[in-house]
Order: structure tokens, then sequence, then C-alpha cells
């Protein structure tokens, strides 16, 4: 490790330590607080745990890094503030944010990300930019505390957002995992495929989350790594954290334990939506989509949806499986 690097590092750790008295210990921190109490719903024990923070208006670590006499160019490289261009002044760039740091799988805090308090005059959120110690195909949210349980326990839970992470953490689920705000890379696969032999995904249930359900189900199937794929189903369009704070904790823990899918399951649910099934055209599009689905699945997985559809369509056995027959062998029908 460089000077330098060590020198942004040792600047991040104290980053963190300063925000998070800023929120816990001081007036500048109190609406902060309130908000993470009463709308997140997280006690001052879980914001120690996570190592949540304030970053006050005042440029507090500005400040703080010319008192230790750092250098322009360090402040710069650090990503930590902002440049105005008119001025060349500097200022703390998460200014009037809450943030969250994020930690290297080994601890080593190197960046944040900030959340605006009123979501209506600013961007939501705000993470560190991209550079050579942040780089966020590889980052993962939490890995560093939740390695060794799911190294233990043989699997891992990917959340989209770390509140979810965090939700997931309240509810007894210390596995939980998440990017920052980008797509799964087959680097954060492969770095979750040494640990576990299998990754349950937890995406928001809404369309967006859903898409990204099924862009992960291929990146992982794709994984050098045989690893086994759970797709975990929340109710109404919310996320893990919308769950625990909007249905209870208990609800959380049911559903991240009692509401796992197959990729298969998970995939034929989705054909479904948006369709008018007693229309026969509509029917027909969705069996098709069904069998491209099932193409490649297990006999005993084909089996069981093609059963699912039987009792419910009332359609025959055979037909169906003579269907998945002929794409079998005219796969591009
Ligand atoms: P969401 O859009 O689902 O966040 O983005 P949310 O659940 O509405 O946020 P809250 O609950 O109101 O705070 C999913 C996650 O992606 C990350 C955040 O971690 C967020 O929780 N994200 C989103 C970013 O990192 N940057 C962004 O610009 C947007
Ligand atoms: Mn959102
Ligand atoms: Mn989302
Ligand atoms: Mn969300
Ligand atoms: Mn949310």
């Amino acid at each position: 490790l460089d000077g330098t690097t060590q020198a942004i590092y040792q600047l991040h750790t104290d980053a963190q330590r300063l925000y998070q008295h800023t929120l816990l210990n001081t007036t500048s921190g109190e609406k902060a607080l309130s908000y993470l109490h009463n709308v997140r719903q997280l006690s001052d024990e879980v914001i120690k745990t996570f190592g949540i923070g304030f970053v006050p208006n005042d440029d507090l670590l500005c400040n703080y890094a010319k008192e230790q006499n750092l250098s322009h160019e360090l402040l710069t490289a650090s990503q930590l503030f902002i440049t105005n261009d008119m001025n060349g002044e500097m200022r703390d760039r998460f200014s009037g944010r809450i943030v969250w740091p994020i930690r290297t799988d080994a601890g080593q805090v190197v960046g944040f990300s900030g959340r605006a308090l009123d979501s209506d005059n600013s961007i939501k959120y705000m993470n560190s930019p991209e550079s050579p110690f942040f780089t966020k195909g590889r980052i993962l949210y939490n890995l560093d505390r939740a390695k060794n349980v799911i190294r233990q326990t043989g699997t891992v839970m990917i959340f989209e957002g770390f509140m979810d992470v965090i939700s997931a953490h309240m509810a007894d689920e210390k596995i939980g995992v998440a990017t920052m705000g980008t797509a799964l890379t087959s680097e954060h696969v492969r770095q979750l495929t040494r640990l576990a032999k299998r990754i349950l995904l937890v995406y928001d249930s809404d369309e967006a989350g859903q898409n990204a359900t099924k862009r992960s189900i291929e990146l992982i199937e794709n994984s050098p790594k045989h690893v086994e794929i759970g797709v975990v189903h929340l109710p109404d369009q919310l996320d893990p954290d919308e769950v625990r704070t909007q249905r209870g904790l208990e609800v959380l823990k049911k559903s991240l334990n009692q509401s796992i899918l197959t990729p298969i399951e998970f995939l034929v649910n989705e054909a479904r939506i948006g369709k008018n099934l007693n229309n026969q055209s509509q029917y027909l599009t969705f069996l098709h989509e069904v069998m491209q689905i099932l193409k490649t699945a297990t006999p005993v997985e084909q089996d069981i949806q093609l059963t699912r559809i039987t009792k419910e369509f009332g359609t025959s056995k055979q037909a169906l499986q003579d269907q998945l027959r002929q794409i079998n062998i005219h796969p591009s029908h």
C-alpha cells in the first residue's frame, strides 16, 4: 500500500468517525437522527453497528483535513470533497446528507453513500464516484461483516440497497450484501461463489427489481462455478426495508425464509404478468414463453410446471409435453 492510498484510507476512517459523532452527539445531526429513528425505525445500536453518520453543512471534514496538513492533491484524490469550478474552493461532498460507510471485504472504509433527508429538492442517493480504491463492480456492501456467516451457512442474500441489508440484519439474517446502485457483475458473483453454494436474490418486488432479478439469474447461471439460486418474492411491490417498516419485522423474517422460489418458478410466474390468460391468444403467448423457460430445466421441474398448467387451465399434459419436445427439436421456434 503506497503512502497516498494509506492516507486516503485513514481520511475515510476519520470521516466515518466524525460523521457518526455528528449524527449521534450534535445538534446539527438532530434532524437526521430523528429521521433514522422515526421514519426508518433504526435503533442507535443498529446505527452504530453499520456506522451511519450525518455530514453537517459546515465543511467539518474539509477543515479537519486542513488541520492535518493534508495536501490539496490528496484531498482531491480522496473523492470526499467537491471543488467549486468558479473559485476552486473545496466543500464536503456529502454535505447535508445521511451517510452509510462502504467498506471493502477487509473492512476498510473506501467510500460513502449519501441520502438526502428530503427527496423533493435534491437527488435521493449520491455515492462516492468510481476511483482506483472505490470500484462498484467489485464492492459488495456488508461483505466484510457477513462473510463468516455466509461461509458457515453456505448461503448469501443479495439485496438492491444497503437499507435492505440492514433490514435483513434486524430480521436476524446476517448474510446480506448489496451492490452499490449498479448491476451485479461476474466479479461480484465470483467473490460470492467462493464463499457460498447458494445465492438468494432479494430484489425489490417492483418492475425494476424483477427485471434485475432476471438479469442476475442469467449472470449467475453463466458462472463457471455451479451455485444454487433462489428468488425471494416479496409482497405488493415492496422492498425488504418497506416490508419491515410497513408490515413489521416478523413479516420480513417470514418472507426471507419462506417465500423462496426456484428460478424456473420465478420466471414462469413473471411470464403471467400483464396477460389475460382467459384470452386464447394471450394464453398461447404465455405457453410459448413457458416452453422457452422450461427448455433447459430438469425433467422434474418441467413436469412440475406442466402439471400446474394442466391443473389450472385444463390443457392436457400430453399436449404440453409434445409442444415442449417440439421446441427442443426446433429451438428457433
Ligand atoms: P431504490 O430506488 O430501490 O432505493 O434503489 P429506495 O429503496 O427507493 O431508497 P430508500 O429506501 O427510499 O432509501 C435501490 C438501492 O440502490 C442504491 C441504494 O442503495 C438504494 O437503496 N442506489 C440507488 C444508489 O446507490 N444510487 C442511486 O443513485 C440510486
Ligand atoms: Mn426508489
Ligand atoms: Mn428499487
Ligand atoms: Mn428499494
Ligand atoms: Mn427502500
